[in-house]
């Protein structure tokens, strides 16, 4: 059997309580694993003065996956620091985030979509500068047209491999701001559509960002797949993941053509950091989604099964009304594995 090459970056705050929870599922599954740690994060940056040392970017490299947990950004701006998930997508081309969210809306209907934002470009581009002795602070968005075009046909390929479900024939849509932001997203739409035209198979349509994210609100059932640039797809799929149960469920994947990265949608929560109360079942499910991408279908759904089995039945961790703690809850899918 072949053995994988595993990469745990567990950053800061909940992080190093959900990565630990969900290497411990990974292990249970009985699959060889060759599993390495590596840093990153705030205060990983407080001692060597990196947020993304070197050698934690050729560990990813050399790696088959990543599992990251999250990392604490401080919102003003230090010297030297960037965000280094956002560092880490961009160094291994981690193109296509890929952000599934599954269940019900209140009147019963399903809701399975899956949110497939662009990773590399757009306002996290990273081109940012002040200027008027720091008076006027300028962001560009970066569009090009071969970023557009394959993250757009990731998301045709994966609605065509999601086929139909009841009630609603494959579809993606396309969601932009091209009414005001003409040159950015008015290529990004142009190469939507072009893409588009080669899968026949599946209805395309269009929606402004603002109306979409009343959508997912309003109708959420309607939505398959959802592709989008980089910051409006960061913002929608966190409204999308309340449907899935809120941020301690919400997993994404990260793919490249080298490279794959896997992490839970929510951040380092300081709020709850060091209390062993968050919920690892989203880093559990990011550990699915790893399984699934090794070629371990079969793990893979053994694992999401055992996971949807203790957030049906519990033990619940207290964003979802219980008093359990991280282990606990990831014991308990161990022990329904
Ligand atoms: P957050 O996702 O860390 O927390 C938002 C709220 O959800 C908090 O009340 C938190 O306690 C709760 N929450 C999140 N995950 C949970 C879990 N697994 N179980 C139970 N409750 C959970 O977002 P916030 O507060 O906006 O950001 C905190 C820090 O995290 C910031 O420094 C931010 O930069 C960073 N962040 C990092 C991300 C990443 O590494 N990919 C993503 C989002 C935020
Ligand atoms: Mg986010």
């Amino acid at each position: 059997m072949t053995t994988y090459q595993i990469l745990a970056i567990p950053g800061d705050g909940i992080g190093r309580e959900v990565i630990p929870a969900a290497l411990g599922v990974l292990l249970a599954t009985g699959l060889p694993l060759d599993l390495r740690e590596a840093e990153a994060g705030w205060e990983c940056f407080q001692h060597h003065g990196a947020s993304l040392p070197d050698a934690t970017l050729e560990a990813a490299r050399a790696s088959d996956a990543v599992l990251f947990g999250a990392v604490a950004s401080p919102s003003h701006p230090v010297p030297g620091y960037r965000s280094p998930i956002v560092a880490l997508r961009r160094a291994l081309d981690l193109y296509a985030n890929i952000r599934p969210v599954a269940g019900r809306a209140p009147d019963g209907r399903a809701i399975d979509m899956v949110v497939v934002r662009e990773n590399t470009e757009g306002l996290y581009a990273g081109r940012e500068r002040v200027e008027d002795g720091g008076d006027t602070a300028i962001t560009e968005r970066v569009i090009t047209r071969r970023a557009s075009e394959r993250i757009v046909r990731a998301a045709f390929d994966l609605a065509r491999g999601r086929g139909a479900a009841p009630g609603r024939p494959p579809r993606v849509t396309v969601v932009h701001k091209a009414n005001v932001l003409r040159e950015t997203c008015g290529l990004f739409r142009r190469a939507a559509l072009e893409v588009a035209a080669a899968y026949p198979d599946i209805i395309c349509d269009e929606l402004l960002v603002d109306t979409c994210a009343l959508q997912l609100v309003q109708r959420p059932e309607r939505f398959d797949v959802i592709v989008t640039t980089n910051l409006f797809g960061d913002i929608l799929s966190d409204v999308a993941c309340y449907w899935g149960g809120g941020l301690g469920l919400a997993t994404s994947a990260n793919i490249g053509e080298r490279a794959t990265l896997f992490e839970p949608v929510h951040g380092a929560a300081p709020d709850i950091a060091g209390r062993g109360v968050a919920n690892p079942l989203a880093a559990i499910g990011c550990a699915a989604l790893l399984l699934r991408q090794l070629g371990q279908s079969e793990l893979a759904a053994r694992v999401e099964a055992a996971a949807q089995q203790v957030r049906a039945e519990g033990p619940h961790t207290p964003d979802l009304g219980g008093h359990a703690t991280t282990t606990q809850v990831a014991q308990a899918v161990i022990d329904a594995l």
